[in-house]
C-alpha cells in the first residue's frame, strides 16, 4: 500500500506574515536557505509521493517557478562553472515526479482548498501538508512515521502534538483514545475549542493522510469557525463512517505561520547547516553572553580561523 499523491494547499493570505505576504507566498519563506514549501515537498517525496498538487491562490507564481526549470539561471550557472549551485537548483523536484498546480479562486478555507483538488486526486488515499509547519523528524520524517501506521491500519492518520491547554484555540483538537504507542482512534473532533471546552490537549497539526470519501463530505459541508470551510468540519463527519487515527509524531515542529515559530527554525536549521554551523554558534554565543554582562549592542561575529 503505498500513496502516490500529496496535496499542498498554499493559497492562504499569510497575513500574520505582512508585509511579507503581500506579494509572495507564505510557503516561499526560507528556512536559512531553501524555502518552506521545499522542505514539505522533499518530506512528501521521501514518503513515496509522485504526484504533487498545488493549491494555489493569487500571487502565488513564485511558487510554480520554484518547481520549475530556470533554463536561463541554470544556462549562467554552467557557464560560471558553478556545478554545486547548479545541482542545487535541478534537484529540487526529481525525476519522475510531477507538478499540478490548481487555482482556488477564493481563499474559503482549508477545507475548500482540499477539496479544490479532488479532480487531481480522485479515488485515491493522500498526503495533506501544510508547508508553515515545518516539522524536524527525529529518525525519520513526520509523514514516513505516519506512511508506518498508514501501511498497518489503512486508513486515515492525522498528525497530532501535545499543546499547552491555553492553545487549544488555535487547532484543531481531538479527544481520542490511545491504542498503542503515539498512536490513538479518534472519537470527536472540534476546531478552535476555547481551552475550558477543548476535549483534551492533543492538537492537530499540518500533516494529513486522507481517503477519498473525505472530498464527498467536503462537498456538503457548510461554512464553520472564521466562516471558512473547515477540514475538521468534514473529518467530523468522516468519524460517523470510518477509523481515523490521532498519530503522536516524533519530532519538533516550528509553526512557521508564526513570527516566533519561524524565527525558532532559523536558529535551530541554522544550528544544524553544514556551511553555517560553527561560525553561527559562535555569533550566537557571542550575542548571549553580551545579555549576560549586560551590554545593550553586540555587533561583534566572532570568526573562526
Ligand atoms: P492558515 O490558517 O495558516 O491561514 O492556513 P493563512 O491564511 O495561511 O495564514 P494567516 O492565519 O492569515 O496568517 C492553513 C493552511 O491552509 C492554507 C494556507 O495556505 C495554509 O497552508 N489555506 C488556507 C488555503 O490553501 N486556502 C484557504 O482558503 C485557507
Amino acid at each position: 500500500m503505498r500513496i502516490r499523491k500529496a496535496v499542498f494547499p498554499v493559497a492562504g493570505m499569510g497575513t500574520r506574515f505582512l508585509p511579507a505576504t503581500k506579494a509572495s507566498a507564505k510557503e516561499m519563506l526560507p528556512v536559512v536557505d531553501k524555502p518552506l514549501i521545499q522542505y514539505a515537498v522533499q518530506e512528501a517525496i521521501n514518503a513515496g509521493a509522485q504526484e504533487l498538487i498545488f493549491i494555489t491562490g493569487r500571487s502565488k507564481n513564485s511558487i510554480m517557478d520554484h518547481f520549475d526549470k530556470a533554463y536561463e539561471l541554470e544556462a549562467e550557472l554552467e557557464a560560471r562553472g558553478k556545478q554545486k549551485l547548479l545541482e542545487t537548483v535541478q534537484d529540487i523536484v526529481p525525476s519522475g515526479v510531477t507538478c499540478i498546480f490548481i487555482r482556488q479562486s477564493e481563499a474559503l478555507g482549508l477545507g475548500h482548498a482540499v477539496l479544490c483538488a479532488w479532480p487531481a486526486v480522485g479515488d485515491e488515499d493522500f498526503y495533506v501538508i501544510l508547508a508553515d509547519d515545518l516539522i524536524d523528524g527525529r529518525l525519520q520524517p513526520a509523514l514516513s512515521q505516519m506512511h508506518r501506521v498508514y501501511q498497518q491500519y489503512g486508513t486515515s492518520v492525522l498528525a497530532v502534538q501535545r499543546v499547552p491547554k491555553e492553545e487549544t484555540g488555535s487547532y484543531g483538537v481531538v479527544d481520542a483514545q490511545p491504542i498503542g504507542p503515539g498512536l490513538n482512534e479518534i472519537k470527536r473532533i472540534v476546531e478552535k475549542p476555547k481551552p475550558e471546552e477543548a476535549p483534551s490537549n492533543l492538537a492537530v497539526v499540518g500533516r494529513y493522510i486522507l481517503t477519498p470519501r473525505i472530498f464527498k463530505l467536503l462537498e456538503r459541508t457548510q461554512r464553520g469557525a472564521g466562516g471558512e470551510i473547515q477540514l475538521t468540519d468534514a473529518i467530523s463527519a468522516m468519524l460517523n463512517e470510518q477509523t481515523v487515527l490521532a498519530y503522536e509524531f516524533e519530532g519538533t515542529r516550528y509553526d512557521c505561520g508564526s513570527k516566533l515559530g519561524y524565527l525558532r527554525a532559523n536558529v535551530e536549521y541554522g544550528l544544524k547547516h553544514p556551511d553555517l554551523a560553527d561560525e553561527f554558534k559562535a555569533y550566537l554565543t557571542s550575542l548571549t553572553a553580551g545579555w549576560h554582562h549586560g551590554a545593550e549592542h553586540v555587533g561583534t561575529i566572532v570568526k573562526k580561523g
